[in-house]
């Protein structure tokens, strides 16, 4: 998608979204308000501030093998790791919004596909060192720098899983009983994404919180999230712009919001 389709789509959702003024659904308010806009720190955010500091900094050039559609700056295989750092990890403003949900919902089973250099996963980690993170990385150069990083932040609840997801994400769903957060930013493509879904949301509970990233990035992310959204097990869609929440609750008609944030 284009910058411009892009800023248009952001102007859409600057019109459509509001920031719940007399929304009768205490689960949203109540979710919105403790999690989604709350600005306090935590410790855990300069300390994982620093280490990308560090990364934006670090010129050593890596051979990168690019499994997914997220290379629409670089299409090079040598990157640099400030490069790495700079483009393809989530913004201090979303890794500290999904902190804020692990913090909140305090699952157990959490997934991330796509680690990158793992500053989102520091996040997700720091957020509930009891929560199992599952991070998935397909190329292994970058995956050797984010074990790296993990040892630095002296995280140890976090597990990588190298490889392919089209192989590794099967075999993984397939040995669990339940998977309770899933942050979906591997592949953004309209069929990987859907693929992916369909793997983990067999394995959801009514509890289970997906996170999906950049569902305006490309028309095919666009149509992915929509369908999504449209799945009769989903009854809760939140619409972030940058990223999209859903939710499996029972007991609560089907409804969508699109919120500031
Ligand atoms: C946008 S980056 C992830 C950023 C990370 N979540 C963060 O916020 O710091 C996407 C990552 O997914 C990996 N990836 C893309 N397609 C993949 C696939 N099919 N299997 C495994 N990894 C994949 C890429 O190598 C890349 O490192």
């Amino acid at each position: 998608m284009s910058s411009f389709r892009l800023a248009y789509k952001f102007f859409l959702y600057r019109l459509k979204s509001f920031r719940l003024h007399g929304i009768h659904s205490p689960f949203v308010f109540d979710l919105y308000h403790q999690a989604i806009c709350h600005d306090g720190t935590y410790m855990a955010y300069p300390v994982i501030e620093r280490l990308r500091a560090k990364l934006k900094k670090n010129k050593q050039e890596i051979e990168v093998t690019d499994l997914g559609a997220g290379s629409r700056v670089s299409q090079t295989y040598r990157r640099r790791i400030s490069e790495i750092a700079r483009i393809s990890a989530k913004s201090p403003k979303y890794g500290q919004l999904l902190f804020r949900l692990i913090n909140y919902f305090q699952p157990r089973q959490v997934l991330e596909l796509g680690t990158s250099l793992g500053l989102t996963t520091a996040y997700l980690a720091a957020a509930n060192k009891k929560a199992a993170i599952t991070t998935f990385e397909g190329c292994p150069n970058i995956a050797n720098h984010a074990l790296q990083n993990f040892r630095e932040l002296k995280l140890k609840n976090i597990s990588l899983i190298p490889g392919n997801l089209d192989q590794s994400l099967p075999d993984f769903v397939a040995n669990l009983d339940q998977i309770d957060f899933v942050y979906f930013d591997g592949n953004h493509r309209y069929e990987s994404t859907i693929r992916y879904y369909q793997r983990c949301q067999q394995k959801h509970t009514q509890n289970s919180v997906f996170v999906f990233d950049d569902i305006y990035w490309s028309s095919e992310m666009e149509k992915a999230w929509k369908e999504i959204c449209r799945d009769p097990t989903v009854t809760l869609s939140i619409d972030l712009f940058q990223v999209g929440l859903i939710f499996f609750r029972q007991k609560q008609p089907k409804q969508h919001f699109t919120l500031w944030y």
